[in-house]
């Protein structure tokens, strides 16, 4: 579904060229399960947003479903993105004077009705513990009720890939935990690639695939049959 090869990604400082990514190949089927650990600084986040198509490759090919992808071509890339992929920012990057309901619904691209769709919004917020937050202000809610949004905000288009960039960053044990499950439930239901950014360890052993990016270097670690 997606495949990645021979890509590299440098930024500059100045004159001072920084390689973030060296030479990566990774092939994800529809429907796998990925987990992306590393250090701070290995490439996570620009690795995450390239298959998001949101940042050009230096080098390298995207594919998704065998077509590659033209990186110049913004409008290309949008119906991609709007078709395809659902993206969990590190910073959850809301509308901060709507409420969650408004910035869930302004998402949908979808042609059903307005109370059909505020329905569909309401069961996914109550799902991640905000059911008493629907109509408050962005701007006041704590960053982890924040992030939470923004998670189910990636939900609302059906996404056939999800990419989350530490999913549970801002949250406690007990919503860090609803949000996974939540991820990993949809994923179940409609058989959709998930791939999980995170620092933590419990989150990474859930993957049925973990990746280890380190120094702009990929390495993936024995698939876990069990969970397959
Ligand atoms: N737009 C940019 N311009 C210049 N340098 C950048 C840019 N984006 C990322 N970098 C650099 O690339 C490196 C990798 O950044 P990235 O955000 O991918 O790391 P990460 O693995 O997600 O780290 P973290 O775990 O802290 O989120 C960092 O050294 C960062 O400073
Ligand atoms: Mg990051």
């Amino acid at each position: 579904m997606i495949s990645i090869r021979n890509l590299s990604r440098d930024f500059y400082s100045g004159e001072l060229k920084q390689t973030v990514l060296k030479n990566i190949n990774l092939e994800i089927e529809g429907g796998d399960f990925l987990t992306i650990m590393g250090p701070s600084g290995g490439g996570k986040s620009t690795m995450l947003h390239i298959m998001a198509l949101l940042i050009e490759p230096t080098t390298g090919e995207v594919y998704y479903n065998n077509n590659k992808l033209n990186f110049k071509d913004e409008k290309a890339l949008d119906n991609y993105r709007r078709d395809n992929i659902g993206l969990i920012f590190q910073n959850s990057n809301l509308i901060s004077c709507l409420s969650p309901l408004e910035n869930l619904i302004i998402a949908m691209n979808s042609k059903e009705s307005y109370s059909s769709k505020k329905k569909k919004c309401k069961e996914l917020l109550d799902k991640v513990g905000l059911s008493h937050k629907y109509n408050s202000k962005v701007s006041s809610l704590s960053g982890g009720e924040a992030q939470r949004v923004s998670v189910v905000r990636a939900l609302v288009n059906n996404p056939k890939v999800i990419l989350c960039d530490e999913p549970t960053g801002a949250l406690d044990s007990v919503n860090g935990k609803k949000v996974i499950e939540l991820l990993i439930n949809i994923r179940k239901e409609r058989k959709c690639t998930l791939i999980i950014v995170t620092h933590d360890e419990s989150i990474g052993e859930l993957g049925e695939r973990k990746i280890y990016l380190k120094d702009g270097e990929l390495h993936e670690m024995d698939r876990n049959i069990q969970n397959i």
